[in-house]
Order: structure tokens, then sequence, then C-alpha cells
């Protein structure tokens, strides 16, 4: 959206992340980078500007307003714009957090989320496993109940801020024979006995963030750290904590494809070949243009999901999943038209422009693959197709009466 649909409390989100990410990450994301270290330095630059509270209401530590997803949005965006890592590093804990938001006790709300708003304890996410990824559903890790406690088996893959996170949100099966009830959701804390990190992955971008397995082995957790005290509703939380957080995924691709045409047009316009600068040729102007209208309709997209999520509209699934598809799929093509502009520099790691490259292609991997994006957003396409009755008189399909109606 243009300045002039945010309100006064996004632009001061927006600005402040903008300061912090110029200051505190700009300098140092080649470095952490090429490392593949977690920036303390810059998360707690990040935890004193209190953006960690964005999304977190203030009767449990945070600072949320109005629209707390669109600022946590704005937030992620001017991150990514200097580092896809960093945005991710600091989207995830919205991710983690937004099942104890959603579906927590106030108890547990109490326990948790003022530290994850005060960016004290960082907190991750624990879906996927090796053998379910998109297919979350088919996962294999057991909570077998003791007594009114559960005890926690298997492994969990991907986790984002796996190892520098304090808090897990954890997903288990609880009852296998049951088809809808089947999992339950759990809180598990670094430092229970049985629960440890497992392999670190070696990753092709955001390498300032780890990604890890998380081991649980005989993870003992007392009632209080069943997710909203109740079994059977863990698919469910995981699918709503998705339709809210994915479009902070989105906005990590709005701001990596934005940084991206940063960079490109601070060189094109500077960049002197055949005795002019490469922006006064016609097939670059094309090409800025083309970018430009992608990182714009992107962020529409990022902003109208967001609004709807913060006003309570029922379809958010689908505006979400809108959202990051079409985000993540520019940030491809943004960034990789970006490095296509700076030609050979381009493929070289002194410049900092094939990063944004390479951060950007999880996007359109993580939190739900685009190929399951497509699928949230054409059964809903298909489900509302039994409204357009309205249709009827001009297709007439005469293979059709009155009874036989498509289901
Ligand atoms: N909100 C609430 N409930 C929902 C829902 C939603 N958006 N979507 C489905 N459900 C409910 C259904 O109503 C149904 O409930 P009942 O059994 O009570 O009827 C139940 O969940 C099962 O629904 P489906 O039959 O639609 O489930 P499915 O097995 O076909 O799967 C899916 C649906 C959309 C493909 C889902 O599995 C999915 O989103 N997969 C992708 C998982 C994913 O995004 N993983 C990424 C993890 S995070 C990560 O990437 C790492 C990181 O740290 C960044």
């Amino acid at each position: 959206m243009s300045d002039l649909l945010l309100t006064k409390e996004n632009l001061t989100w927006r600005d402040i992340a903008r300061e912090v990410a110029e200051k505190h990450i700009r300098p140092i994301a080649a470095e952490y980078d090429r490392r593949q270290e977690y920036p303390w330095e810059a998360a707690k630059a990040l935890a004193s500007a209190g953006l960690f509270g964005t999304w977190i209401p203030k009767e449990y530590g945070g600072s949320a307003g109005e629209t707390p997803v669109l600022d946590l949005c704005l937030v992620v965006e001017e991150l990514s714009r200097v580092c896809g890592g960093m945005g991710v590093g600091f989207a995830v804990n919205a991710l983690g957090s937004f099942p104890i938001l959603l579906a927590g006790t106030d108890e547990q709300k109490q326990r948790y989320l003022p530290d994850v708003a005060a960016g004290r304890r960082l907190i991750a996410f624990c879906l996927s496993e090796k053998m379910a990824g998109s297919d979350a559903g088919s996962m294999a890790t057991r909570a077998v109940k003791d007594g009114d406690h559960f005890v926690i088996s298997g492994e969990k893959k991907w986790t984002t801020n796996g190892g520098v996170a304090e808090i897990y949100s954890v997903f288990a099966v609880t009852d296998p024979n049951s088809r809808s009830r089947r999992i339950s959701a759990f809180v598990v804390e670094k430092g229970m006995p049985g629960f440890s990190i497992g392999k670190i992955e070696d990753k092709m971008g955001i390498r300032c963030i780890p990604v890890v397995e998380t081991i649980f082995d005989q993870v003992r957790v007392g009632p209080a750290n069943l997710l909203g005290g109740r079994e059977g509703y863990g698919f469910k939380h995981a699918m709503e904590t998705l339709d809210h957080a994915r479009p902070g995924v989105a906005a990590q691709a709005v701001g990596l494809a934005q940084g991206a045409l940063d960079y490109a047009l601070h060189w094109v316009s500077r960049r002197v070949q055949f005795g002019a600068p490469l922006s006064s040729q016609g097939q670059i102007q094309g090409r800025l243009a083309d970018m430009q209208a992608k990182v714009s309709a992107a962020r529409h997209l990022v902003h109208a999901a967001a609004l709807n999520i913060d006003r309570g509209a029922s379809n958010i699934g689908f505006l979400a999943a809108q959202a990051k598809l079409f985000a993540t799929n520019a940030a491809m093509e943004v960034t990789t038209e970006a490095v296509q502009l700076f030609g050979g520099y381009g493929f070289m790691k002194d410049y900092p422009i094939e990063k944004f490259m390479r951060d950007a292609k999880i996007t359109q991997i993580y939190e739900g693959t685009n190929e399951i994006q497509r699928l949230v957003i054409s059964r809903n396409l298909i489900k509302s197709a039994m409204h357009m009755d309205h249709l009827a008189p001009y297709c007439p399909m005469p293979w059709l009466d009155n009874k036989q109606k498509p289901n």
C-alpha cells in the first residue's frame, strides 16, 4: 500500500524496523551469511527496539496495536530488504507463538508470550518431519499419555531457529486411531530431558539462521504444556497458525524483491557501458518497470491478506495462500533479474545481489510449498463455484437437469 493507506502506527513500526535494519543488519549480512552464524547482536537490537512485541497483545507483554499482522509484515519486509535470513529469523517467532496466541490457555499465554515479546526467549515451530512435509497430517511423532503427563518421542525436520530458540510449539500424534482428532499441540522448552538438536543443515540461503532437526527422546511434559488443555486439535491449530503466518513469508519475499530492486537500480544508474549508464537503455528500463510492478502487486496482496486477518475475516487461508504464492514467485523472478542486471559481477560473492536470489528460493518452499498454496487456493475456488448459479442462464448445459448439479 502507499504510505497514505497506512496508519501512523503502521508507519512508525516500519520506520523503526528500517532504521534497525540499516544500522544493525545491512553492515553484517554478508559476513553472517558466510559464517552461517546467528547474529545475536542484531537480534538484541530488534529486541531493544521493541519489534518482537509487534504482534503480541499488551496484556501479554507485547505492544500490538489495531493491525498486529500488518505491522508484523511491515517489519519483516524491512528486515528482509537488507537480509532475508534475519527476516525469517524474526518472523519465525510469530510462527512459533501463533499457536499459543490462537489456542493457548490464559496461563500458557502469560507463561510464554511476555518473554517472546521482549525478545528474551526465541520461539520456534516443529511441524514437519522427514516423511511428513507437505502432508503434515501424516506425522509420526507420538505423544503417549502417562497419567496426566505426555511422553513425546520422534524427530522433527527443518526447525527454523532450532537451537537458538528456547521455546518450541510441537505437534505430535496423541490418538493414532482417530482420523480428525489424531494430533495435539504441546509447548516444549529447551533443557527438558530428552529434547536435543540433531543435524544442523548447510543451506543455500538464509544462512545466518539455523535450520535443524529437533529430537524428542521421551520428553515428558505435564498437562500445563498441552496447548489449550485439549487433545485432538493440533492439526487445526497448525493450519490456523499457518494461515496467520504465511503473509509473513510473503512479506519476507516482498522485502527480498524490494532489496534486490534497490541494488539493481543503484547499479544500472551508475554502471557505464557503451558510453552511458545501463539505465539509459530501453530494454533495461522496461525490465526495471516490470520488477517494480511485481513488487508493488505483491506488497498489495500481502497488506490485503494481513489486514483481513487483523479484521477477523473468515477466508484468511485463501488470502494468505495467494499472497504467499504470488509474492514468493515475484521475489524469485525479481532477484534473478537483479543478478542478471549486475552482469558478471552479479554472480560473484563480492557483491550483495546473489544472496538475495539464494535467500528468495526458500520462500517458495517453506511454510507450505507453492504447490500447497495452489491446492489451498483451488480448493476454495472450486467450493465457491457452487455459488455461481446466476451464470447458468448464460451457459446452457443440456446434460444437466435441475436435479443433477455438479457436486
Ligand atoms: N484452518 C482450520 N482448520 C483447517 C484448515 C485451516 N486452514 N485447513 C484444514 N483444516 C481442518 C479441516 O477442516 C479438517 O478438519 P476435520 O477433520 O475436523 O474435518 C482437517 O483440518 C483436515 O483437513 P484436510 O483434509 O484439508 O487436510 P489435508 O491432510 O488434506 O491437508 C493441507 C491440508 C492444506 C495440504 C495441509 O496439510 C498443509 O497445509 N500442508 C502444508 C504444511 C506446511 O505448510 N508445512 C510447513 C511447516 S513450517 C515450516 O516450513 C518450517 C519453518 O520453521 C519456517
